[in-house]
């Protein structure tokens, strides 16, 4: 694909993103407002808003009956929330955020957490409401994200991240951790987007085993740069994987292998794209570009 044009869509998507997030949840001018100026602050720190985008662009590639906005909005409520949690002290204790003092930093503690715990249950209400009119499709929204963001995928892959090396170098235990913390919730994209596309349903496997792929794909890329990128490039602390005794592919597999991978399963989930009667030349080259990201 071209890059210029590449260039204008993911803008135009990242825009349409930002609009949808600052429209759909709520301001500090709502009581408490010290929480919703919380969220808000996560929420508007930027970030490459790749869940989002995937998700407008699933949709777009087929014939979306239904707007995919308060699809990508939730999706990046759940992403931001996972985020607040990860850095708070208890788990990777990390002070800096998308360039900005993480939650815990910028607010306190318990707001940190509020904040983190309300971005769930208004991922949800942004689903049944948004998809009201089409109960369906807001059935297995609803259902798709609470299956990735639950104790199976998300959590779960969050909870064994928290072992470290110490719980064990176990392969088998860091791809259940790759899947869970972070595949799921780029897989989820893929799959809801191409759902308000109206897709049929061998093409939402394809969408969300091509999502899986490249989501594994996101979190070697992530401990890779965690060894080799700076801390301003990339908007949060570098070396942190090493300082926290984290257990990663790069760690276990040495780098080499860890570069050949990435670009197996972006081939893999660039396959998966190419199956399916829709327009995926763009979200192809997001996959491409995701592979190959420096920040
Ligand atoms: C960070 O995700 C957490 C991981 C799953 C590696 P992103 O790298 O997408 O973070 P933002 O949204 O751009 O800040
Ligand atoms: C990301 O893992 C997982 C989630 C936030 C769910 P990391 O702990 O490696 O993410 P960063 O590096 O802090 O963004
Ligand atoms: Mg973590
Ligand atoms: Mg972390
Ligand atoms: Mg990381």
């Amino acid at each position: 694909m071209d890059a210029s044009l590449f260039q204008s869509r993911h803008e135009a998507f990242i825009q349409q993103a930002e609009s949808a997030l600052r429209r759909l949840t709520p301001t500090a001018a709502i009581r408490p407002a010290r929480l919703h100026a919380a969220m808000r602050y996560s929420l508007e720190a930027g970030g490459k808003r790749l869940r989002p985008v995937l998700c407008l662009a699933a949709a777009n590639a087929f014939n979306p009956q239904a707007d995919a906005e308060h699809a990508a909005t939730a999706l990046e409520c759940i992403h931001t929330y996972s985020l607040i949690h990860d850095d708070l002290p208890c788990m990777d204790n990390s002070d800096l955020r998308r360039g900005r003092p993480a939650c815990h930093k910028a607010f306190d503690e318990a707001t940190a957490l509020l904040a983190g715990d309300a971005l769930q249950p208004l991922a949800f209400e942004l689903l049944a409401t948004g998809y009201a009119a089409q109960p369906a499709l807001a059935t297995a929204l609803i259902a798709e994200l609470a299956k990735t963001a639950g104790s199976t995928l998300l959590v779960g892959g969050q909870t064994e991240d928290m072992g470290g090396l110490a719980a064990g170098a176990d392969a088998e235990r860091l791809e259940f951790i790759l899947l869970g913390k972070t595949a799921a919730m780029l897989s989820a994209p893929f799959a809801m987007g191409a759902m308000v596309g109206g897709a049929p349903p061998a093409d939402v496997e394809h969408f969300r085993q091509a999502g899986q792929a490249a989501g594994i794909a996101f979190q070697l890329v992530d401990d890779l740069l965690d060894l080799t990128a700076d801390a301003t490039q990339l908007g949060k602390p570098v070396g942190a994987d090493a300082q926290n005794g984290k257990l990663t592919y790069a760690g276990l597999h040495g780098i080499a292998a860890t570069q050949l991978r990435i670009q197996s399963l972006t081939e893999e989930a660039s396959g998966h794209l190419q199956a399916c009667k829709a327009d995926s030349m763009f979200i192809r080259e997001l996959v491409f570009r995701m592979a190959t990201r420096k920040h």
